[in-house]
């Protein structure tokens, strides 16, 4: 596995953490410019650490879906050429504002990420990779509506929560019923579940077909 240009694993207290450089943006610790990105709060950091080839590479143009406060999009803001982060809820929107007046390469979009339409006046088209977050019902429909944006080499990165899916259902049953969905317009290049880090999530990289 290759860690994308920009980001590294850093010592920070004597333990070796992975790291972007940047301005911190949730209070994570900082040594020579570098802020550890915490893959508890982060599935995508959590990626990284398991080892998964996302391949995301330092400067990427990327589609961030399901940004919340920005914790992750800071991070890969970092690196890449350019985030297009989008988030349907205005509470975390006044954080993603911050971290986005820190970096000129993420551009907060307050949009539902199951309407494509709405901000295909913003995102350009043939970006290197949609990374995916959204806690909504339906998120393998989120991933193809959106698979317009990418590049036919590009990469989907989605982390899917079982939960957000069906409370009730077993989580390795919704995982095969939205990967099957994936496939009508995905290959699944990889899969991974990202207990115990985060419960009942797999995490996901394909490219389009
Ligand atoms: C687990 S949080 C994301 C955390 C974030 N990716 C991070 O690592 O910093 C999931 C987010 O998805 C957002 N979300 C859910 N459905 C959405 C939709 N249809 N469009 C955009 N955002 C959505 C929620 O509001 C929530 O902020």
């Amino acid at each position: 596995m290759t860690l994308p240009e920009g980001v590294a694993y850093r010592e920070f207290d004597g333990a070796e953490r992975l790291a972007t450089r940047g301005t911190p943006a949730y209070g994570e610790p900082v040594v020579d410019g570098w802020r550890v990105w915490d893959a508890g709060r982060s599935k995508l950091g959590a990626m990284f650490d398991a080892g998964i080839d996302t391949g995301l590479s330092g400067s990427d143009g990327v589609l961030y879906l399901g940004a919340a406060n920005g914790t992750t999009a800071s991070h890969v803001a970092d690196f890449a050429r350019v985030v297009y982060a989008v988030e349907f809820a205005a509470r975390p929107m006044d954080d993603l504002l911050d971290a986005a007046a820190a970096r000129e390469t993420l551009v907060p979009l307050l949009n539902d990420a199951r309407q494509p339409d709405t901000y295909a006046h913003v995102v350009e088209n043939g970006l290197d990779a949609v990374v995916q977050d959204v806690a909504t019902r339906g998120q393998a429909q989120v991933a193809l509506a959106n698979r317009q944006f990418l590049a036919d080499d590009g990469r989907l990165v989605a982390a899917l929560k079982a939960r957000s899916e069906d409370v009730t259902r077993e989580p390795g049953a919704i995982f095969g019923d939205a990967l099957a969905e994936l496939r009508e317009g995905y290959e699944v290049l990889d899969t991974r579940r990202l207990d115990p880090r985060h419960d009942d999530h797999l995490a996901v990289v394909a490219r389009p077909r």
